[in-house]
């Protein structure tokens, strides 16, 4: 978990948020063991900014990998920094309800949610006909 946490951190201080000025990090590691990072990434046009668990999923995808066997979002302020909706989507696309989700501040892991508990009766890939 310390690696997860270290590569959130790391990415946080890259994070693109001059509007909000709230810098999130996120980091995922998948069953292969390698890890992807991104921050979120804002736009002078609001709607089209992305969160930094969506730019890590990004980078992951973009590796070819398509498994999130965990994943550490970080933020500032007293707030759990926990996923937007969107984005417990988007991580239940490539994950399932026991997926460990830790919500972290710039001292450490705050909380860690099973997947289930910050999406219950998600739909999935699994919904989708063959
Ligand atoms: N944000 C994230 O990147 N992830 C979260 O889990 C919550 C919110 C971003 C979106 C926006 O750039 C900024 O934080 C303020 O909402």
């Amino acid at each position: 978990m310390g690696e997860l946490f270290a590569a959130a951190r790391a990415v946080q201080a890259n994070a693109y948020a001059p509007y909000s000025r709230f810098k999130v990090g996120a980091a995922l590691k998948t069953p292969s063991g390698e890890i992807y990072a991104g921050g979120n990434v804002e736009n002078a046009a609001y709607p089209n900014g992305v969160c930094a668990e969506t730019s890590a999923i990004s980078a992951m995808a973009a590796a070819g990998e398509r498994r999130i066997a965990e994943i550490c979002v970080i933020g500032d302020g007293e707030a759990l920094c926990t996923p937007c909706g969107g984005c417990r989507q988007r991580i239940r696309e490539f994950a399932d309800g026991e997926t460990l989700v830790h919500v972290a501040g710039p001292e450490g892991v705050r909380r860690t949610f099973r997947l289930a508990e910050l999406l219950p009766e998600s739909f999935g890939p699994g919904h989708l006909p063959a």
